[in-house]
């Protein structure tokens, strides 16, 4: 038995070590250094090379070595194994302080005091009160509850939005297209925390975007193209959109002629609204990895969206 081990882009070194640390009888290969195809019971990947991993007769589970899945989505042929997310709550809280940290940037304007300070300007903004000050997030799966929560901790009146419903303490919840139109028209911040599929690439668009109350704005934590950017452009550009955090672009890195770059009140970041860290990622994968060599049940299990 052994692990594939491939986090593509990124340093695979300390998860192979974490997971000697954790799994210290089962030898992990690194990608593309696999003996034999016929060892490999775990496939622990990150934007594996697409068609690699039906390669694997023996293979018992695919550990997605992130939140998003939709690399593995996108594959046209996968074997008939579980795929299980990763679940891990430090991700999680990154995102939801990020969410939180830009949420309270624009509530309190201090893009306004930073710019004014830069002229030795004194001037205070009235601005809502904070438990009045509505951010709602979008995609209510661990992560978007996380951050829903957080947000509603942290004061604000958080709101919530899934195409099921959901009911979370502290969180007004809506659900399908009545409840989003619903949500968005009574908006300040939006945090978009969808995952990518079918029915969400390209959601918030002129239409959806168009719903938002002036001077509302827009945080992405999650895929570029669940927003289509020319509809997002065009209302920052008029005013309509007041600003946007964005961490997630269609074409990553973000090409230097994006136009974001150049869009006043848009703060762009380099993905890294929620990092994983193997220290703390390794231990939710090397758990289920301990669950199914027990006969267990991994978690949380991803149920491909063609299937839904
Ligand atoms: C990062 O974007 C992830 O999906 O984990």
């Amino acid at each position: 038995m052994a692990i594939l081990l491939n986090y593509q882009g990124h340093d695979s070194t300390p998860w192979a070590e974490a997971f000697a640390d954790m799994l210290p009888t089962i030898p992990v290969h690194i990608y593309p250094h696999i003996p034999n195809p016929l060892d490999i019971q775990y496939a622990v990947v990150w934007h594996h090379p697409h068609g690699d991993l039906i390669n694997y007769p023996n293979l018992k589970a695919i550990l997605n070595m992130g939140a998003g899945t939709d690399h593995l989505d996108a594959e046209t042929e996968l074997p008939d194994v579980p795929i299980v997310r990763l679940l891990d709550p430090d991700v999680g809280n990154d995102m939801a302080q990020y969410a939180v940290y830009w949420a309270m940037h624009f509530h309190r304007r201090f893009e306004d005091y930073r710019r004014q300070a830069s002229r030795a300007e004194w001037l205070s903004h009235e601005v809502p009160r904070t438990a009045e000050y509505r951010v709602s997030v979008m995609g209510l799966g661990l992560i978007g509850t996380q951050i829903a929560r957080r947000l509603a901790l942290s004061g604000f009146k958080a709101q919530g939005w899934s195409r099921t419903e959901h009911r979370i303490d502290g969180v007004d919840t809506f659900h399908g297209s009545s409840g989003l139109q619903q949500m968005l028209s009574a908006t300040d911040v939006l945090v978009n925390c969808l995952p990518l599929n079918r029915q969400t690439r390209y959601l918030l668009n002129s239409e959806t975007l168009g719903q938002l109350p002036t001077g509302s704005f827009v945080i992405n934590v999650s895929r570029g193209a669940v927003i289509d950017d020319d509809a997002l452009i065009a209302l920052l550009n008029s005013g309509h959109i007041a600003g946007a955090a964005l961490d997630a672009f269609v074409e990553e890195p973000l090409p230097a002629d994006s136009a974001y770059w150049r869009t006043a009140n848009v703060f762009v970041t380099p993905h890294i609204s929620g990092s994983t860290y193997a220290k703390s990622a390794a231990r939710p994968i090397a758990d289920n990895i301990i669950r199914i060599e027990q006969g267990k049940q991994p978690f949380p299990i991803h149920i491909p969206p063609q299937t839904t």
